[in-house]
């Protein structure tokens, strides 16, 4: 298998769903930066959008292959978003925020007219929860909002859930977000039911945004070595 072909033709597909005159959410990881690398490709050609960052890693990306960028403040409508995920179920629920970037990600998403999700066949599953869910919280108080969140977490059926503070891969420390938040890594195994505990995490005072999507994406594209596969929800 070969993963990053499998993400290549995930993202390729997407360039379908791009009209000219178009504003873009573009998203953040590499499987999004497949899809930058192959729209910078077009706009080569041709092709006349403006996009919308949602990280500074994707903001750099995009400036360094020449696409037209708009300040989120001037945006009047965001036509489509193409982003990646960590894991995406049946019908279009997702976890994200591998890469951090869930805040800016979730509120890009939106606001979009549509979300297109692509991704590699490993993140297509039956159940979310195998990949640690992402809470981005504010530092004040950090770990008072983990007790919190642990009791939601069993609350909702999790047996033993582990709630482990993100570090930074570079520097010593905890991983800052571009909003300036901690992450809160939440290893459940398996997700019951998704869209009850996003509506829990929302509620706990500390967290700013957690990483399940739900009923966002109305595309999902899974890349394969020969093509891809679509679903709509
Ligand atoms: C970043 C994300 C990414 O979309 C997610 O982590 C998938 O990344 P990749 O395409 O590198 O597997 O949510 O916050």
């Amino acid at each position: 298998m070969n993963r990053e072909l499998e993400k290549r033709n995930a993202a390729r597909a997407a360039l379908n769903f791009v009209e000219d005159g178009m504003t873009i959410g573009l998203g953040t990881g590499s499987t999004a930066r497949h899809f930058i690398e192959l729209l910078a490709e077009e706009i080569k050609e041709g092709l006349i959008i403006r996009a919308v960052p949602t990280s500074e890693e994707t903001r750099d990306l995009a400036i360094e292959h020449h696409i037209s960028l708009i300040d989120i403040e001037q945006v009047q409508q965001i036509h489509l978003t193409v982003d990646g995920a960590d894991e995406a179920n049946e019908v279009g629920d997702l976890i994200k925020g591998g890469g951090g970037a869930l805040l800016r990600e979730k509120l890009i998403a939106n606001a979009s007219d549509h979300m297109v999700v692509i991704a590699d066949p490993s993140k297509y599953v039956s159940t979310l929860g195998a990949f640690p869910l992402p809470v981005e919280v504010i530092p004040f108080g950090f770990t008072l909002t983990a007790k919190k969140i642990f009791d939601v977490l069993e609350q909702n059926g999790i047996a033993r859930p582990k709630v482990e503070l993100r570090q930074d891969e570079g520097e010593e420390g905890p991983f800052i977000t571009d909003g300036g938040h901690y992450i809160l890594d939440c290893h459940c195994s398996k997700i019951p039911d998704a869209p009850k505990l996003a509506s829990q995490l929302c509620a706990v005072p500390g967290v700013v945004e957690h990483g399940l999507f739900i009923s966002m994406a109305r595309t999902l594209i899974i890349g394969g070595e020969d093509g891809a596969t679509i679903f709509e929800f």
